[in-house]
């Protein structure tokens, strides 16, 4: 067999076999395929697709492409959570701390930003010290003792995801359901949790652009799911505007303390509040979701939650302090407010363009090896449906790279559109698809 013939093959419209596909994911696993080959295959995926039968084969080569974690030394049911990308969407640093301050156990690795959407990775690397590479008996020592760690996916899970998660953001290769499917359960599945809480992202910032088709994905990841024995719930979210205010890794970090004081936007804190009553019900720490949702609420109140976020940036190494001092978090040098030409209603963001400007700014990579600037990115002072008023301030980008900023502003100001009247709230939540 060589690349080259199962690249033809693909290209052709044909289902490749499970050899094919092991050939493929071992061979570029091991440096044995190049970069422009395994390219090639993408491409050739991206638009003949792959069946479902191809899809579940690929999940499990890439799974098995490392370790499988063995996480049952850590005691009871343990749950994670992963969302399929999106702007703004900085969930997991406040739904695994409600959950795990709800007794659940939380072992969870995270990726870095990928294209326009950001990454937990990246975003914790914003918290001074805090460590996302742990050795394998710190990250369970931690998850037994504090019942919480989340780390960057280690080089031992699922590392042909590892490497084709870098390819796919550079070679426009990344919205594919059955590459995204296989992305998210290879690393899932090998990371050894009990149970998955999947959040598949739709609209205009995420991979999925309409609810059938993000129906269709969660529907395969909780297939996928259940095939290998483990409960996974997907639920699908709008993602039609940034979630919250703040985009951009530092400024993201602030948000999520912000809204474990309860002091955050009213969109993260549902949808976090919600995502946390799955986890606690999948990890049999409630009954019922409403129960769950019930139980993650009076976390948020009691500070239980944050106390749990302290616990976790202490138990790796970073600065607990940011909690109480935001001005401990990497702070861009420059700004640019963007403002409105006319008064109005905020009628759409586009968040897919505020992922970009934000990328633009420095917080992500264009290409595989970028070092992304941790302080930057766009903060909005308005959201969809809000009154605005002619010079009005929208929003405000950041950066250390003065010459970033104006391009980011115009893709900033090019996102907003305004009508003269408010228009009716989209839902947050679209379905929840259940195993
Ligand atoms: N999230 C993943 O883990 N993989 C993808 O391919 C897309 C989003």
């Amino acid at each position: 067999m060589t690349m080259y013939d199962v690249i033809l093959k693909k290209r052709e419209g044909a289902a490749l076999s499970k050899d094919e596909i092991e050939y493929f994911v071992n061979g570029y696993t091991e440096d044995a395929i190049p970069d422009y080959q395994a390219s090639a295959l993408l491409m050739a995926i991206f638009f003949r697709g792959l069946s479902r039968d191809e899809t579940f084969m690929l999940t499990e080569a890439m799974m098995r492409s490392g370790d499988v974690a063995d996480l049952s030394s850590a005691p009871g049911v343990k749950v994670d959570k992963h969302s399929t990308g999106g702007v703004g969407d900085k969930t997991t640093l406040i739904v695994a701390p409600l959950a795990a301050a709800c007794g659940v156990t939380v072992a969870k690795m995270s990726g870095r930003g990928l294209g326009f959407t950001g990454g937990t990775v990246d975003k914790m690397e914003a918290i001074p010290g805090m460590r996302t590479s742990l050795e394998k008996d710190e990250f369970t020592a931690l998850v037994n003792r504090a019942k919480i760690s989340v780390i960057g996916q280690t080089g031992h899970i699922a590392p042909a995801d590892k490497k084709l998660y870098a390819l796919r953001d550079v070679t426009a290769t990344v919205d594919n359901l059955s590459l995204i499917a296989s992305s998210v359960m290879s690393k899932k599945l090998a990371s050894g949790s009990d149970a998955f809480v999947l959040d598949v992202k739709c609209g205009d910032g995420a991979f999925m652009r309409t609810v059938r088709e993000a129906e269709e994905l969660g529907r395969l990841l909780v297939d996928i799911g259940a095939a290998n024995g483990k409960k996974t719930i997907a639920l699908v979210t709008n993602m039609n505007q940034p979630l919250g205010k703040s985009v951009g890794n530092a400024l993201e970090i602030a948000e999520v303390i912000e809204t474990l004081k309860c002091e955050g936007p009213e969109d993260i804190t549902k949808l976090s509040l919600t995502l946390a009553g799955y986890m606690i019900l999948a990890g049999g720490a409630a009954e019922s979701w409403d129960e769950g949702y019930e139980k993650a609420s009076r976390a948020l109140r009691s500070g239980a939650g944050l106390d749990k976020l302290r616990e976790l940036i202490k138990g790796q190494g970073g600065d607990p302090a940011v909690t109480d001092d935001s001005t401990l978090l990497p702070s861009a040098a420059f700004s640019v407010a963007v403002r409105a030409d006319a008064d109005g209603y905020t009628d759409r963001i586009a968040a897919r363009d505020i992922g970009l400007a934000s990328q633009r700014a420095g917080a992500g990579r264009e290409t595989k090896n970028d070092v992304i600037d941790l302080s930057a990115g766009v903060v909005l002072r308005k959201k969809v449906g809000d009154a605005v008023k002619a010079g009005e301030t929208l929003a405000v980008v950041y950066g250390n790279d003065k010459s970033k900023l104006d391009e980011a502003a115009e893709i900033t100001k090019a996102a907003f559109f305004t009508e003269s009247a408010p228009r009716e709230q989209e839902p947050l939540i679209h379905a929840v698809i259940m195993g």
